[in-house]
């Protein structure tokens, strides 16, 4: 596995001297979990030669927010993608990701981006565009895998990718949990154990919410329902829990087909705030 921090050094790695080579590419913040690993198997299934990204992106975290405190385990993330067959890991300085002097930002505006997730973090996906621009332009990688766990995202990233002509296929890959039903996350790590035991209500609201929509319940009724079975297991704030068009994030007035649907969301636990969605 080659370990390489400048852009001319991964592109070199990931090409090889063949042009024909199909490359592939996984980016992450590291603090690996079984979840990043499930991504670098299905960027292995679509791709000769993957790479994965390690990068602490600063841009996408507010003041206050887990920046400095964000799990730094680099030794075990490189034995874990070495063993996982990951071809290449990109471990940029900051300086290389945001060079002196710059200053632009990708940013989709509209209500993809600005609603759930971006109405509570409104500097996140600006963040998140930014940079997903910069290392799929740095690697041009064929195809790029990212969590469903962070579904807005993925679709955000979908919508960006599109728009910008990058080139580079946008896969997404399912959800990792744990046997309870708590989607994995490196912010699970956050969690005291009594409040690891409660986590797992979230999953169950959400498959409670999306089994109510398809027995032909008006779906904010049957997130409003969800909402009270989180509250009732011991979770405090909720940002969102939304039935939305899986598509495009749009509220749809009644319940669309089966699979066509997406319920998402976000809601603390102490001082952890957990996301996940499925679909409907
Ligand atoms: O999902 C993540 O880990 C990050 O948002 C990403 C896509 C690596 C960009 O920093």
């Amino acid at each position: 596995m080659d370990i390489v921090a400048s852009i001319k050094d991964l592109r070199r790695s990931l090409r090889g001297q063949s042009l024909n080579l199909r490359t592939g590419l996984v980016p992450t913040m590291g603090a690996l979990h079984e979840g990043h690993l499930s991504l670098i198997a299905a960027a292995k299934q679509q791709a000769s030669r993957v790479a994965a990204t390690i990068f602490i992106n600063p841009t996408q975290f507010a003041p206050g927010e887990d920046l400095d405190s964000y799990p730094r385990p680099l030794e075990a993330d490189l034995e874990a993608l070495e063993q996982a067959g990951c071809d290449v890991v990109f471990v940029p300085e900051n300086t290389t990701m945001y060079p002196a002097g710059e200053v632009t930002r990708v940013r989709v505006p509209g209500p993809l981006s600005e609603t759930l997730e971006g109405e509570h973090r409104p500097q996140f996906f600006e963040g998140v565009t930014t940079v997903v621009t910069k290392l799929l332009a740095s690697a041009q990688a064929d195809v790029a895998v990212f969590g469903e766990k962070d579904f807005q995202q993925l679709q955000v990233i979908r919508r960006m990718t599109a728009d910008l002509l990058l080139g580079t296929e946008i896969v997404g890959a399912p959800t990792i949990r744990s046997a309870d039903g708590l989607a994995l996350s490196s912010r699970n790590a956050y969690l005291s154990p009594e409040e690891r035991v409660k986590a797992p209500a979230l999953h169950a609201a959400l498959e409670q919410a999306r089994n109510a929509i398809a027995q032909g319940e008006i779906p904010t009724v049957a997130t409003d329902q969800a909402v009270d079975a989180i509250r009732q297991a011991g979770f405090g704030r909720v940002d969102y829990l939304a039935y939305r068009a899986a598509s495009d994030l749009s509220a749809p007035t009644a319940a669309l087909p089966a699979g066509q649907g997406r319920i998402l969301a976000a809601a603390w636990l102490g001082q952890t705030r957990l996301i996940d969605n499925i679909s409907a």
